[in-house]
């Protein structure tokens, strides 16, 4: 018998395999991080930065368990024109979004919304919405579920004062076998 998150991953191939946008992935997201646990092996905390964990890759998406320590956030970024759904594990997740600047450089970023996500809860993101920056919420330590799809290597990252843009590859802090 397989792991819930194997199951997951498979349910996952199966949503892209019939819709290119994955528009079941949000509802097999969520699903599994309501009722299901086995992502505590993923789990890896750093002092220094958030820690990005692969579970799965393949050419449709990857998916990543996100560890973040109290006071640790990303940075305001985009996603390279993928869909990126995050769910909820375990604490609290605070997204803010901001508007995508007409111009990099061209002055402070733009706070469109707020929102903090509850464990089982799923956002979704995509560059026509906004760009976002995350981070745990309450003085405590979160974990979240992250699918992007396509994979994505490299993502834009901006100054929240001055607009600035800067590309950045993005790394593993650990890999499934
Ligand atoms: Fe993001």
């Amino acid at each position: 018998m397989k792991q819930p998150m194997a199951r997951l991953v498979d349910d996952l191939v199966a949503c892209f395999r019939r819709d290119e946008q994955g528009r079941d992935a949000a509802r097999a997201l969520g699903g599994y991080a309501r009722e299901q646990g086995d992502w505590t092996r993923f789990v890896r905390f750093d002092p220094a930065i958030y820690t990005r964990n692969l579970v799965a890759r393949n050419e449709q998406f990857e998916m990543l368990v996100l560890c973040w320590s109290a006071g640790q956030e990303s940075p305001i970024h985009d996603h390279a024109g993928q869909h990126c759904f995050m769910s909820v594990l375990e604490g609290r997740i605070e997204e803010l979004q901001y508007a995508v600047p007409s111009e990099p450089g061209g002055g402070p970023l733009r706070q469109t919304s707020r929102r903090v996500f509850e464990p089982g809860e799923v956002a979704y993101i995509h560059d026509r919405i906004a760009l976002h920056k995350v981070r745990p919420f309450g003085g405590q330590p979160a974990v979240s579920l992250h699918l992007y799809a396509r994979p994505i290597d490299v993502c834009q990252v901006y100054d929240e004062e001055t607009g600035a843009v800067l590309s950045k590859q993005l790394i593993y802090h650990s890999a499934a076998p």
